[in-house]
């Protein structure tokens, strides 16, 4: 079952997006080489407690952090420790808020200190395919639009997107209906109503699209072992557009 929700549920979300985007905001500035992925955790956890939310990812499914970070080759659900990040590091952070019944879900992919180019490039793609995304998130398109954005944005810059994991919807639980694919086909799929909340969630690799998961039951890598970005922000497809509610001006 796929919820549409009101303008006042939206607004709703829409404070627990705030809380999660002004929760990157405030981890952004201390990845730097040097600080430990648990550090970031710890950091995330209080702030989004002492402001009255809950992280959404502790528990679940026995989820033992309040953040994911994503080193390197991971592509996601990196957990977080006493690893430090180095210079020319690239880290995915995905944080998840509940907060007054409602949930909050973004990822964004950081450079440590000075990066390589190629680093860079691929941060930029992933990007770049959240922003094709959110561009036909507009009532009247299909699912397999917003797919073929991604796959089509980040296929020619010659990147494979990751197709085991898939963004969703999201409301009281963090992932509802549907599963939004990062590869479609144009004009294909569900059509997109207002009301409609999606987390999209890019996940692009430097290599190939293939990816491994690890024995510890989260870490998931690439297949090669080349570099891995992740993009992601919870969106409301409105009347007037789309809305992203992962903002912290939002
Ligand atoms: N943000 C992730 C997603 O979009 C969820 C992280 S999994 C968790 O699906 F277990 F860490 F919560
Ligand atoms: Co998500």
């Amino acid at each position: 079952m796929i919820a549409l929700r009101t303008d006042n549920e939206i607004e709703r979300m829409a404070l627990a997006g705030r809380l999660t985007a002004e929760c990157m905001q405030e981890i952004a500035p201390m990845i730097r080489p040097g600080v430990s992925t648990a550090e970031l955790d710890r950091a995330a956890k209080r702030f989004i407690v002492d402001r009255g939310g809950r992280p959404s990812f502790l528990g679940y499914h026995g989820y033992p952090a309040s953040l994911c970070a994503s080193v390197n080759e991971e592509v996601v659900h990196g957990i977080p420790g006493p690893r430090r990040l180095r210079e020319g590091d690239i880290v995915g952070i995905d944080l998840g808020v509940i907060l007054d019944g409602y949930q909050g879900d973004m990822a964004r992919t950081f450079a440590v200190g000075a990066v390589s180019d190629a680093a860079r490039a691929l941060i930029d793609a992933a990007h770049d395919s959240f922003e094709a995304a959110l561009a036909v998130m507009i009532p009247g398109n299909r699912l397999g639009d917003i797919g073929h954005a991604v796959q089509t944005l980040a296929e020619s810059r010659g990147y494979g997107v990751v197709r085991e994991l898939c963004g969703h919807g999201i409301g009281h639980d963090m992932h509802e209906d549907p599963e939004v694919p990062n590869y479609g086909q144009a004009g294909r799929g569900l059509r997109l109503r207002p009301g409609m909340v999606l987390a999209v969630e890019p996940m692009i690799n430097a290599g190939t699209w293939r990816v491994k998961f690890l024995d510890d039951g989260w870490t998931v890598v690439t297949g090669d072992g080349s570099l891995s970005a992740h993009w992601e922000n919870t969106v409301a497809v409105t009347a007037d557009g789309p809305r992203i509610l992962t903002a912290a001006d939002s």
